[in-house]
């Protein structure tokens, strides 16, 4: 049976008493319901959708790509088959994308497809209600020779009151039955991107964030499925999906009896139900969507190449190296320990400098996490030279300069809010509840005066210093109280949404107006990990914990989504601040040199010889930028898999090169760790393999040595477990990176 005798069939059944109305074709103008096909496909990638005129939008189906001559017998192949966007009030017992309250009380939608339009690389399938005149589009995106394929729904009406809109999902998947993993990430500040990896049972799983401003401590807005059991890096069909949203989100997977997952992605609706008015037009944002049969790895390099060309700023563009203050000297801010940092960062190679907090304050001084945010000015008894003094310095030894802010906040103790009081987020007839240091208030986005604020604050300072290169913009506290000052009484639950509108038109202004600047999302850490905030950033801070054994656990995590020329990653001291374990240096440079390489750290308090390994690491890292930052990723043996060690790499997309990383995480004596494969590579090709920074009396075995890429894929080299270092130098913690070039 193909996809128009289906149809008619299902008419038939309709015509036999369940749904189909004549009412619908006359509302629609349609004489006769003809069904069609809808194909939405990548390189290597299908979404089928059954769209018949004055029908229901079915999905029939998600995976590999299909042909024409397939795609006809979905039906009879018995794919899923569900409503493609479902919606609530008949049929009432199951989960849905969106439910409303019409302006008449009625709780109920019954939507049609009224046609379906193509431009460009978007599908819209138009929906509209078969009695109210309510409309979705069910919209799909793709993007040229990328496998990743967006998908969101907008709504509006035409009815005399508002819409309430109790549930607004972006989007539904239907996962078929059987042995699906989930893998998703958790964890808070300082211990963000962890991986949690469960099979899906029946029941309903809740994946959300109710933080109001960050959205990727606690849980994560990106998940993957793996289709054949327990999840696998390199092999194994996965369908991965990463809502596209800075705010409040939930994901609910259903696991009924009906032989489906039922996936909904989208906005948290919960405390933010949503009056829509008549004309007005809701845009829900969109849910990434991919799909591999090459692994969770597989996966994520779909993620990675649409990301980089698409969903981060200056994403195909290298990182430059930098020495970031706030581990190295706190709210200590003064001139002559800027200079003395900027001059050693300078000596090690580096190339950017970024003044952390504590340089600003008037009235207030920014000597701790108490005072002064808001007050952008430079505090001139700290710097007498102000900024200018800075880049000027900067300038002389030959590197960029970059400064802090956190522009969407105040403190109670600030001119800021002395002057505004209005500008914070509280509720009437309470005293708000207060943040960091004990007076931290965050600033009503949802507010345009706000709105200009916050764009003036970063406006100022580039016009006032076109030369500054970086911002560090960090976002220290959650929405803590329930109430907008600008909002009114009936729009009081719009507050989520409408503070992140908000912070999206700042981040486009800024955008508008300064696009080379680079911009690192921070948030406490990785509180802003999402491609909701990465279109206007050029990349986020992973985590407050610098410790590299935790930070291979947590960059592994968040490397499912997002690549690394996104992932802050810096050396920093020993003992660690936030773990205070002792980790050589050596360990700690080739975990940092896995992501986007940077220094957190006092280089006052290093010694020659480490500032030497140092010099080099930058030296080396330089090198291989072009593939870390733009490479493909292949994860090879995963530290959640508690064997001893984790590797992975990066190889360039032509093969040409690549980076392999392997890093102990425990320590034993006689201790036996697996021999690991390497993967990516062009079995026809031979690579010469050369260590980079070594610290061993001896070169490796293999230095130097041209070993075929398959030789290399299914034997891997041996590692070994220690490093070769004089008895007294010797250190508990071993790893190596090699570098790997094709002749
Ligand atoms: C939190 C950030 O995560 C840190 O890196 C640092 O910038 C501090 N804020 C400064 O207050």
């Amino acid at each position: 049976m193909n996809f128009n005798q289906r149809f008619e069939s299902t008419v038939k059944d309709m015509k036999k008493g369940i749904i189909f109305s004549m009412a619908v074709a006359c509302i629609l103008g349609v004489q006769t319901a003809v069904a069609q096909r809808v194909v939405i496909s990548t390189e290597k990638t299908s979404i089928v959708l059954d769209a018949p005129t004055g029908g229901d939008l079915n999905f029939a189906y998600y995976g590999e790509k299909i042909s024409d001559k397939d795609a006809d017998l979905l039906y009879d192949a018995g794919q899923a088959w569900q409503q493609a966007y479902p919606v609530y009030g008949l049929w009432c017992q199951r989960e849905v994308a969106l439910s409303v309250t019409h302006s008449d009380g009625n709780m109920t939608l019954q939507m049609k497809v009224q046609g379906v339009e193509k431009n460009g690389d978007v599908t819209r399938i138009k929906l509209k209600d078969t009695h109210y005149p309510f409309y979705i589009d069910v919209c799909y995106k793709t993007y040229p020779g990328k496998d990743v394929i967006e998908t969101w729904a907008e709504y509006e009406h035409k009815e005399k009151g508002v819409v309430k809109l109790n549930q607004f999902a972006s989007a539904y998947l239907p996962i078929r039955y059987g042995q699906v993993w989930i893998s998703h990430l958790y964890g808070s500040w300082a211990n963000e991107g962890k991986v949690e990896e469960e099979p899906l049972r029946h029941g309903m799983m809740e994946i959300k964030n109710k933080d109001g401003v960050r959205n990727s401590h606690t849980d994560h807005a990106e998940v993957m499925f793996s289709l054949d059991g327990k999840p696998q890096e390199n092999t194994g069909r996965v369908i991965g999906a990463a809502l596209c949203y800075s705010g409040n989100y939930k994901l609910r997977i259903d696991t009924d009896d009906s032989n489906y997952h039922h996936f909904f992605a989208g906005i948290n609706e919960d405390n933010s139900q949503y009056n829509l008015k008549s004309g007005e037009r809701f845009v829900t944002p969109a849910l990434a969507l991919t799909y591999s049969h090459e692994g969770l790895s597989g996966a994520s390099r779909h993620f990675h190449r649409w990301a980089r060309s698409h969903k981060i700023m200056h994403g195909t563009e290298l990182r430059p190296i930098l020495l970031n203050s706030w581990e190295g000297v706190y709210f200590d801010i003064n001139e002559e320990g800027m200079d003395q940092m900027m001059k050693d960062i300078s000596g090690m190679g580096g190339e950017l400098f970024v003044m952390d907090d504590g340089w600003f304050g008037v009235k207030y001084q920014r000597n701790n996490d108490s005072y002064a945010l808001g007050d952008w000015t430079v505090d001139t008894k700290k710097l007498p030279h102000g900024i200018q003094g800075l880049i000027d310095t900067a300038k002389k030894y030959g590197i960029k300069f970059g400064i802090w802010i956190e522009p969407e906040m105040t403190n109670s103790k600030s001119e800021l809010y002395e002057k505004h009081p209005e500008y914070i987020i509280e509720a009437t007839n309470r005293e708000p509840v207060k943040g960091r240091g004990g007076t931290q208030l965050v600033l009503d986005l949802s507010n345009p005066k706000v709105q200009d604020l916050v764009f003036h604050i970063v406006d100022t300072l580039l016009t006032k210093y076109p030369e500054l290169y970086y911002i560090k913009w960090d976002a220290n506290a959650p929405v803590m109280n329930h109430g907008s000052q600008y909002l009114t009484k009936d729009r009081q639950s719009h507050l989520y949404i409408e503070y992140h509108r908000g912070f999206e038109k700042v981040c486009q202004r800024i955008r508008a107006k300064y696009p080379k600047v680079i911009i690192q999302a921070c948030a406490s850490g990785g509180g802003r990990a999402n491609y909701g905030v990465l279109p206007y950033f050029d990349e986020f801070w992973v985590s407050d914990d610098t410790d590299a054994l935790q930070r291979i656990y947590m960059q592994w995590g968040t490397s499912y989504f997002f690549p690394s020329v996104a992932m802050a990653s810096h050396i920093s001291a020993a003992p660690n601040h936030q773990t205070f374990r002792t980790i050589p240096l050596k360990f700690r440079i080739d975990v940092a040199m896995s992501g986007r390489l940077g220094m957190e750290i006092q280089p006052k308090n290093m010694t020659d010889k480490e500032k030497a390994l140092c010099k080099q690491a930058i030296s080396e890292y330089k090198q291989i930028r072009p593939i870390v930052q733009q490479g493909d990723i292949y994860r090879l043996l995963s530290p959640y898999e508690k064997l001893g060690c984790a590797s992975m790499m990066y190889v360039k997309p032509d093969k040409s090169e690549a980076v392999f990383y392997w890093w102990k995480t425990e320590t034993f004596v006689n201790q036996q760790l697996p021999r690991i494969p390497m993967a990516g590579l062009d079995p026809h090709k031979n690579y010469r393999v050369k260590e980079l920074h070594s610290i061993d009396q001896k070169p490796l075995a293999f230095e130097g040595k041209v070993f075929s890429g398959a030789f290399l894929m299914a034997n891997g080299l041996e590692m070994p477990v220690e490093h070769d270092l004089p008895w007294h130098e010797r250190i508990d913690y071993s790893s190596r990176v090699l570098y790997l070039v094709a002749e």
